[in-house]
C-alpha cells in the first residue's frame, strides 16, 4: 500500500484549495494510500504549509512551458496550457501505481478499489465520450513514459491545447482495446453531465463516488456564508432536491481546511496568499463572478463551449423547472 498513492496538481492558491480539499475528503473516506500533492513555485508558503498538514508529500515540480525539458515540445504549440505540468505524475517512480485526480474534484465515498485497475483506466467524457477524461486516471510511473509523452508532445502537440488531448493521443486504444480501462462514470461525475442527461443523473447520481467540478467557474469562486451555511446566491430549496456537490465542497473547506488555515494565518483575516476576505463572515470573494446579464445567444454558446453556469442561471433547479414547464 505504501507504493500506491493519490496524486494531484495545483499550480497556484485558488487550485491548492481545491486539492486541500480533495485531500481532506479522501482522508475523511480513510484512503489506505499516499497522498501526494505537485506544486508549482507559485503556490504561497502558507498554502504550502496547508497541503503537507494534508499530504503525505508535497512535492515542487517545473511549470511545463517553455524552459524546461518540455520546452522543445511547447514550442511547436505555443498555446499549450499549464495543465501540461499533470505529465510530471509519471516520474513520481517511488510508487508503482498512483491515482491522479484534478484539484478540481471531491471525494464522496472510499474509492480505494480504483488501485485494482491497470494503467491506463480512466472515465468517458462527458463531452465527447470515446475520448477519456484525464481528471481522474489510474497510472504507473515511469521515466520511460514520461519521456515518450513528452516525445507525443513535442511530434503532435495537443488537440485540446492541454494534458487531455496528448493524454488521448498517447493512448489512443482506450476506446476500443479493454473494457476493464473504463472507469464507471461515477468515479469521475462531471457536473455538466447533470444537465446533459438528467434522467440518467436521476437515476444514477446517487452512485456518484467522485464529483468533478469540470469548467471555468470552479467551487472556489464562490462565497460561502458560514454562519447560515450556505452559498451566496443559491437558493436554499435548491439543495432539498438534489445532492448539493458545491455545498459539500465549502462545508468539507469550512469545517476541515478553514481550521488549518487559521493555524498558518492566525486569527486575522486572510488579506493574502489563500484568502482574499475575511473567513467569519463571507469565506471568499468570486475571482470570476458568474454572468448576470447575458443574452441567449451568449448563454447558447457559453453552454455549446462547455461553459454553462451550472451554478448559476443554468442550475439544476432551473433546468428542472424549464424542463418541467415543457412535460406539462
Ligand atoms: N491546474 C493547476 N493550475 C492551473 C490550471 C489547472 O494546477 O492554473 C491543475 C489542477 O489540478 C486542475 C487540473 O490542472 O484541476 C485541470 O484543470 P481544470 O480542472 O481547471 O480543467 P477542467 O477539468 O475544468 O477542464
Ligand atoms: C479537461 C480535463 C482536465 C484537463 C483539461 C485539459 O477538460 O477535465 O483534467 O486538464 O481538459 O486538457
Ligand atoms: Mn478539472
Amino acid at each position: 500500500m505504501a507504493d500506491q498513492a493519490f496524486v494531484t496538481l495545483a499550480t497556484t492558491d485558488s487550485y491548492a484549495k481545491g486539492a486541500m480539499v480533495l485531500g481532506m475528503s479522501l482522508r475523511n473516506h480513510n484512503t489506505s494510500r499516499k497522498l501526494v500533492a505537485m506544486i508549482g513555485p507559485h503556490v504561497s508558503e502558507p498554502c504550502r504549509a496547508v497541503l503537507h498538514k494534508i499530504y503525505d508529500e508535497v512535492r515542487l515540480v517545473d511549470i511545463l512551458d517553455s524552459g524546461d525539458t518540455a520546452h522543445l515540445a511547447m514550442m511547436k504549440r505555443p498555446d499549450l496550457g499549464v495543465t501540461f505540468t499533470k505529465l510530471h505524475c509519471w516520474t513520481l517512480t517511488q510508487y508503482s501505481k498512483c491515482v491522479f485526480m484534478d484539484a478540481d474534484t471531491l471525494v464522496l465515498y472510499n474509492i480505494d478499489e480504483l488501485f485494482e485497475r491497470e494503467e491506463f483506466s480512466a472515465a468517458p467524457d462527458p463531452g465527447w465520450p470515446d475520448c477519456f477524461n484525464s481528471g481522474v486516471f489510474v497510472f504507473r510511473p515511469s521515466n520511460e513514459t514520461y519521456g515518450k509523452l513528452l516525445t507525443t508532445c513535442s511530434e503532435d502537440g495537443s488537440f485540446d491545447g492541454g494534458d487531455q488531448g496528448v493524454l488521448n493521443s498517447f493512448f489512443s486504444d482506450w476506446a476500443t482495446a479493454d473494457i476493464s480501462k473504463h472507469l464507471p462514470f461515477i468515479y469521475n461525475l462531471s457536473s455538466i453531465a447533470i444537465y446533459t442527461y438528467l434522467p440518467a443523473f436521476k437515476q444514477y447520481g446517487h452512485a456518484a463516488k467522485v464529483v468533478h467540478f469540470l469548467g471555468k467557474v470552479k467551487p472556489w469562486d464562490y462565497s460561502y456564508d458560514t454562519t447560515c451555511k450556505t452559498i451566496k446566491g443559491q437558493s436554499q430549496d435548491a439543495s432539498d432536491m438534489h445532492p448539493n456537490y458545491l455545498l459539500k465542497w465549502w462545508e468539507l473547506f469550512s469545517s476541515s481546511v478553514l481550521p488549518l488555515m487559521k493555524e498558518e494565518y492566525g486569527d486575522q483575516p486572510f488579506n493574502s496568499g489563500c484568502m482574499e476576505s475575511p473567513i467569519h463572515e463571507v469565506a471568499k470573494k468570486p475571482h470570476h463572478p458568474p454572468p448576470t446579464q447575458m443574452s441567449s445567444q451568449e448563454r447558447k454558446q457559453k453552454w455549446e463551449q462547455g461553459q454553462a453556469d451550472y451554478m448559476g442561471q443554468d442550475s439544476f433547479e432551473n433546468i428542472e423547472k424549464k424542463l418541467d414547464s415543457f412535460l406539462k
